[in-house]
């Protein structure tokens, strides 16, 4: 459930809810009227408080306490902004992240959040998307019992100098991005025996009927008979037949661009006969937050309306080992037209983007961008927090940075190295589509990069920061909906 979130009138202390929010800037407790006014409130207590706990407003410093009767609301909540001059709003998304999720682990039906006096109109929309994004819990399947008894159903933003319609419209823009960040999240936790390719197309109907966006789904006909030989191969071993999803946003007047971003969707990845150990398979219902992020993505464009033309391509398929599965050494078709011979039936994600990617480009695009939980290489090169992304643009490289900069969520570039290519050749087939254990991940980038021609392209290798171990910033445990807000920003960058 989205909590509502309002505009309150007048100070923080006055607003109807049970934690209170208070953002404070770098070693300005002094200087802070709101600060001040609730420490005479507590007769020069919380100052003390504040000191003894070596909280400065320092940034990611969060201090809660009780509110000892002397406030009609339970807790406070203090909030290190770092310096608020140069406050950005990746800062202030976190900010509002991290405060109500502190709220939420309270139990707090109603909170109120003070916005940091004087930021731009505009950054009142990220401070929603923050708000929702730290609101956030995965609760279909608790029953009575485990359920949370009093979900938190209202957000109150307080600080507006008055309630302009352009922070109104902001604040809701920011909520139902927020909400397109929780849909990725919610598919993205959705176990494997509930979402199959079946049930992410019909959820993709559902986006595209909510904002009347046009869409095609191909069944396991269309797809062999458009020629997508490898997207069938890896679905072949699942009684879940494969879907492959084209799903297109148009903006009124003429597009500026045409953007497509295609998602690795495999709704469950056993490594089909190459079959993975049990330790840390159930993570691999995870495989399909590619498709899940593009999913986000085209549904925050049905409300923020970019002048940009994107299309959204979902390879979705389960890989599982049966009788009917591919083995390693066959060689099979592709829609390209190229021959793929295949070594390791875990590596399935590659093939199914390569006819995603072939199925791109006949669209004549401006850019493909594609995004797939693609390989544990790149988990062992960047960790668990930060995703890759390879293009041989420099230009576009550049964009890619400054998108995720402003979104907040960590991408590094990596090299398409060419000396790496030769691992590719195969004796009998156009290319073979592993590479030897070292660079794993660059290597699953230059077989993609077969598969483009000379559209310009964007790959990114989300394997690690799909899923969060711990909540951090704008991130709660579990599906944390990257890359949505980057690919927003990306596509709102360039209309
Ligand atoms: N979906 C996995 C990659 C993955 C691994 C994502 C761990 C998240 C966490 C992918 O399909 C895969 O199995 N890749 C293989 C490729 C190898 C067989 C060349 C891998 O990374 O081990
Ligand atoms: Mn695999
Ligand atoms: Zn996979």
């Amino acid at each position: 459930m989205i909590p509502k979130i309002v505009l309150g009138k007048g100070d923080i202390e006055r607003q109807k809810a049970e934690v209170i929010i208070l953002p404070i800037g770098q070693g300005g407790l002094e200087s802070d009227p709101d600060f001040m006014r609730l420490n005479a409130v507590f007769e020069g207590a919380l100052k003390i408080l504040a000191q003894q706990a070596d909280f400065s407003g320092r940034i990611d410093q969060l201090l809660e306490c009780t509110t000892l009767g002397r406030l009609p609301q339970h807790r406070l909540v203090l909030a290190g902004m770092g310096n608020l001059e140069t406050v950005q709003s990746s800062h202030l998304r976190s900010y509002a992240a991290t405060a109500i999720r502190c709220a939420l682990n309270a139990n707090a039906a109603k909170v109120a959040l003070l916005v940091p006096r004087g930021i731009a109109t505009d950054n009142w929309r990220a401070i929603a998307e923050g708000a929702v994004l730290g609101a956030y819990r995965f609760t279909k399947y608790l029953t009575a019992e485990t359920r949370p008894k009093r979900p938190l159903d209202t957000i109150t933003l307080c600080g507006a100098a008055n309630s302009s319609q352009s922070i109104k419209k902001h604040v809701e823009l920011g909520q139902n991005i927020g909400r397109a960040v929780t849909l990725c999240r919610d598919a993205v936790n959705e176990p494997s025996n509930v979402l199959t390719p079946t049930s992410f197309a019909e959820l993709a109907l559902e986006v595209a009927r909510r904002h009347a966006m046009k869409i095609k789904v191909l069944d396991q006909k269309a797809i062999d008979r458009t020629g997508m030989h490898l997207l069938a191969a890896v679905g072949r071993g699942s009684v879940h037949e494969p879907k492959f999803v084209h799903m297109t946003y148009s903006p009124k007047g003429r597009a500026k661009k045409k953007i497509v971003f295609l998602g690795k969707g495999l709704t469950f990845d056993s490594g089909g006969l190459c079959i993975k150990p049990a330790a840390g398979m159930d993570e691999m219902k995870n495989d399909m937050a590619g498709a899940a992020a593009v999913l986000g993505l085209m549904d925050a464009l049905g409300v923020v309306r970019p002048g940009v033309e994107v299309h959204g391509l979902f390879a979705l398929a389960e890989n599982m080992p049966d009788g009917e599965s591919y083995r390693p050494g066959d060689v099979l078709g592709s829609l390209d037209g190229k021959t793929v011979e295949v070594i390791n039936t875990d590596a399935e994600g590659r093939l199914v983007l390569a006819d995603g990617l072939a199925y791109a480009r006949r669209l004549a695009p401006d850019l493909i961008v594609d995004a797939a939980t693609l390989t544990g290489a790149c988990v062992v090169a960047l960790g668990k927090t930060c995703s890759a992304y390879y293009t041989m643009d420099d230009d576009l490289a550049e964009r890619w940075k400054t998108a995720a900069k402003d979104a907040g969520e960590a991408f590094w570039r990596m090299p398409l190295l060419a000396e790496l290519r030769d691992q590719l050749k195969s004796d009998i087939a156009d290319l073979k589509h592993t590479g030897d254990r070292w660079g794993g991940s660059i290597t699953a980038a230059l077989f993609l990069k077969e598969f483009v021609g000379n559209v310009p392209w964007i790959h990114c290798d989300i394997a690690g920061p799909v899923v969060a171990d711990r909540p951090k910033d704008i991130y709660p445990k579990g599906a944390t909906g990257h890359p949505v807000l980057t690919f927003l920003r990306f596509v709102e960058a360039m209309s």
